[in-house]
């Protein structure tokens, strides 16, 4: 976007004001003054008017790959957050739709957006999640069986809704749950006594996670992406 045009758009002035304020060195971009007007700015750049951080009021959506030992918070007195990945300028706002535990890596999504971040995690859109899941002891036979039906957690007093499970292996498989209820894949496969010693986030609905994107590296979503949740 040109810097005119992010000035009209977060402040009160039009684009002819916007264009005096350059020119009397009120803007700085990035820590300098900057006085042309048709200068693209990157969306994440910090823009100041008289040393006033300009807000972007422009909503943002993020897909970022946790690696282990993240912690899906925005603060945390010990461990880095998912939050923290992210380049300063782009964290004013953000929060996280849905959490993993500090163990598990992979697929979560960061908006400021609060109405699209609430449709990805209200339990009742029942929207699928897909973990990549490896376990201590091979998959019990009937865990498709069980899995299915839904395993009654006793602290919450439900039944968990029908998961899918696909074996990879006898130790691997990728199981799609349809809630997010706390440490849900660990307990589900507790019920068989079998510790999940790897967990990865896959999907969540329709978005996959980037391939291309190492641990601890984010992309903003596509229009696509966002219209899903929308
Ligand atoms: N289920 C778990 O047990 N842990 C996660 O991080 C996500 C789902």
């Amino acid at each position: 976007m040109q810097l005119n045009r992010f000035i009209q758009i977060n402040t009160p002035y039009s684009r002819q004001q916007a264009k005096l304020l350059l020119a009397q060195g009120r803007v700085k971009v990035a820590g300098q003054i900057v006085t042309d007007a048709s200068l693209e700015i990157d969306r994440f750049v910090r823009v100041e008017l008289d040393s006033q951080l300009l807000q972007d009021s422009q909503s943002h959506y993020l897909m970022v790959n946790k690696p282990a030992g993240v912690v899906s918070a925005t603060e945390h007195p010990e461990h880095q957050t998912v939050i923290d990945l992210l380049p300063q300028a782009l964290r004013q706002g953000m929060h996280l739709a849905g959490r993993l535990d500090l163990k598990t890596t992979g697929l979560m999504l960061l908006t400021n957006d609060g109405n699209w971040s609430r449709r990805v995690t209200q339990p009742e859109s029942k929207i699928a999640k897909v973990y990549r899941v490896t376990t201590k002891d091979p998959v019990a036979a009937e865990a498709e069986a069980v899995f299915s039906r839904g395993i009654y957690f006793r602290y919450e007093n439900i039944t968990t809704r029908p998961a899918e499970l696909e074996r990879i292996d006898s130790y691997n498989s990728r199981l799609t749950i349809h809630e997010g209820r706390y440490h849900q894949v660990k307990r589900m496969f507790g019920y068989f006594d079998n510790e999940v010693i790897a967990l990865h986030r896959e999907r969540i609905g329709a978005i996959t996670l980037d391939p291309k994107l190492k641990p601890g590296e984010f992309r903003p979503l596509t229009p696509a992406e966002v219209a899903l949740f929308a």
